[in-house]
């Protein structure tokens, strides 16, 4: 992988959602997606995944914070907009099927379904 000092392609600070009916679904939330390399958002159900990669792509808008694109600040207000831009974009959760097999007997040893919401 090529590791560089530019800037990350996406920041955030301090990102926030509360919802119109008061659930407050991000509080402060700071991240940094760079470029070349693969980011991981886990969190426990509830957590905010949804709603955070919602905003990140544009289809809410975040109720505080800033986030920024290539250094600038943005207030993108929809998924075309994001689109355009060449930012996150038809990010979706599947059902998977997975199988682990054991290495040494070629035998599956466990297998099942993968389910992550939208
Ligand atoms: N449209 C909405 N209006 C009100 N509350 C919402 C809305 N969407 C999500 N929430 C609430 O915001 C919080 C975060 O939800 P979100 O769906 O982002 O979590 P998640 O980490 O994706 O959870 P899961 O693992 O179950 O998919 C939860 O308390 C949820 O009930
Ligand atoms: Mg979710």
């Amino acid at each position: 992988m090529k590791t560089t000092n530019e800037a990350p392609l996406m920041r955030l600070e301090q990102v926030t959602k509360t919802f119109p009916n008061g659930t407050i679904a991000l509080r402060g939330v700071d991240l940094s997606i760079e470029r070349g390399k693969v980011h991981g958002l886990l969190g426990a159900n509830g957590a905010g995944k949804s709603t955070l990669i919602k905003i990140l792509s544009g289809s809410i808008s975040a109720t505080g914070g800033q986030i920024f694109w290539k250094n600038k600040p943005v207030h993108w207000t929809s998924p075309k907009e994001v689109k355009a831009m060449g930012g996150v974009s038809g990010c979706r959760e599947r059902l998977a099927a997975f199988r682990f097999v054991a290495p040494e007997t070629g035998r599956v040893v466990r297998s099942g379904w993968l389910l992550a919401r939208r």
